[in-house]
């Protein structure tokens, strides 16, 4: 993996699934890219805890929505503090440490909703306002622009501001004890910081039984299912705010700090009022996008399979070349194995031959050596052909005259045949086994006499002793004056 960024939501709810999915269709254009996510649900501790564990494994690059502003920037500073940029999103931290934010205006959308409020009530009415939770950069960017807008409108009387915390069961809850000692209180409209929050509070206003059907606004404006564009134009929320998750955006400048390109360091995403007016276009416009979505997941994850199956069949392919190649190399052990076996065998022969240890009669069949007795296949044993050559050469030994033809005489076999059967058991000719035997005998001389080189030459059929020492040489890997030594 070419980049490794963490996220680090604060918490998980249908707008950040939303962002999420969308984090991750902006990271299948970018190759290389990988994503850790951790969800706070919520939790400042729990928040801290996972960006220190996420920067602790590695990651290039950081995006956080801090749970609220103080508890989690020492966090995030100790992430920039290491070098790893950050891109801080929707919610503020109270530090500089970050290398780029983005969001949509809070404090702006509170403000148009304001307005909005104002216009719908024809400028008189009472608002039950649920507000974010407390600490949390939009919460307050929300209240104060809905404040700012309100208050240049007397009629408009805000009867009470309740904590909330995004959530709609706490919602419900706090509207229901705020109902319990303000049963008789007049609420023409009740505004939440966001969707869920006016959903909680409309389930607890509508049961209690007094008849007034207020009007609900809230802010996210999602779009699908339960989203709020639909509860708009099902009449559930009077109005809402689009807030926009852009995560495809958020990767795009993820990708853009990280390959050191020019960026924004502070990004304002557009936003909009969702109103009966215009809700049904929405959420048209919204569920062709999310087709649209859909399809290309598909594709994707249609390439991710193409992409596995290719994989899959790379490593069959290694494999079996692999094999193919393992196959080979036993066969070439297994030949060469044989092939020592071969000439382990000849060895011995030959060493039968001059050490005069004949074994046990052996077959020539018996020593496995058909291949190497090609036409002599008589039924002599082996000990006995070569005890009869060994003496036939021993009794030659110091004749200097003697040929192949005279040896082959004495083993009464032909010149050819004598050189094949020799050469075929011993891997040697019998000239060779001839100069073998000679210089084994002259070692032996030079080791129990005081005879000189060249006397200890002429006796064993040498006629120059200047080729014996070099056949000497030859043999033994030393000059015969050495043997003394
Ligand atoms: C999602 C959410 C939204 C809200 C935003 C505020 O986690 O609660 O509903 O608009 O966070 O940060």
């Amino acid at each position: 993996m070419k980049y490794r960024i963490g996220v680090s939501q604060c918490s998980d709810d249908i707008w950040r699934d939303k962002q999420n999915a969308e984090l991750k269709m902006g990271a299948y254009f970018h190759d290389g890219v990988e994503l850790k996510f951790a969800a706070a649900y919520d939790s400042d501790e729990r928040q801290v805890q996972q960006i220190d564990s996420l920067v602790n494994n590695g990651i290039d690059l950081l995006i956080v929505a801090p749970n609220q502003v103080q508890t989690i920037s020492p966090a995030i500073d100790r992430a920039y503090d290491k070098g790893i940029p950050v891109i801080v999103f929707e919610r503020k931290t109270s530090s500089q440490k970050y290398t780029a934010f983005i969001s949509a205006d809070n404090y702006e959308m509170g403000r148009v909703m304001g307005e909005y409020i104002v216009s719908r009530l024809h400028g008189r009415g009472t608002v039950l306002e649920i507000k974010g939770l407390d600490g949390s950069s939009p919460a307050i960017e929300r209240h104060n622009g809905f404040m700012d807008a309100i208050k240049l409108t007397p009629g408009i009387q805000v009867v009470a501001s309740l904590q909330g915390d995004w959530t709609e069961p706490t919602a419900y809850e706090t509207t229901k004890q705020w109902l319990l000692n303000n049963k008789d209180v007049r609420v023409d409209l009740v505004f939440g910081a966001n969707d869920r929050t006016a959903m909680g509070a409309r389930k607890a206003m509508q049961e209690r039984a007094n008849g007034q059907q207020p009007l609900y606004c809230g802010i996210d404006g999602l779009p699908g299912e339960n989203g709020g564009i639909q509860l708009v134009r099902d009449s559930l929320l009077d109005a809402s705010y689009i807030y926009p998750t852009h995560g495809d955006q958020i990767i795009e400048l993820a990708v853009n700090i990280l390959e050191g390109k020019p960026y924004e360091k502070e990004t304002m995403l557009m936003s909009a009022l969702v109103t009966r007016d215009n809700a049904k276009v929405l959420l048209m416009e919204s569920e062709e996008i999310m087709r649209q979505a859909s399809q290309l997941d598909q594709l994707h994850s249609k390439a991710d399979n193409y992409l596995h199956e290719l994989g899959i069949q790379r490593v069959v392919n290694w494999l079996a070349i692999a094999f193919i190649i393992l196959l080979v190399v036993v066969l070439l052990l297994f030949y060469l194995y044989h092939l020592s076996k071969i000439n382990l065998q000849r060895e011995h022969v030959v060493n039968t031959l001059w050490n005069m240890e004949v074994p046990k009669e052996m077959k020539v069949d018996e020593v496995n050596i058909e291949e190497v007795v090609t036409e002599e296949t008589d039924a002599e044993p082996v000990s006995a052909f070569i005890t009869r050559f060994k003496e036939v050469i021993e009794a030659r030994l110091n004749d200097s005259d003697i040929s192949v033809e005279d040896l082959a005489a004495d083993m009464n076999l032909s010149r050819v045949q004598l050189y094949r059967k020799v050469k075929n058991l011993t891997g040697s000719s019998p000239v060779e086994l001839l100069r073998s035997a000679r210089l084994n005998r002259a070692y032996q001389i030079l080791l129990t006499t005081d005879k000189s080189v060249s006397e200890v030459a002429y006796d064993v059929g040498f006629t120059a002793p200047s080729y014996f020492t070099k056949c000497f040489k030859e043999e033994y890997g030393m000059v015969p004056g050495d043997v003394r030594k």
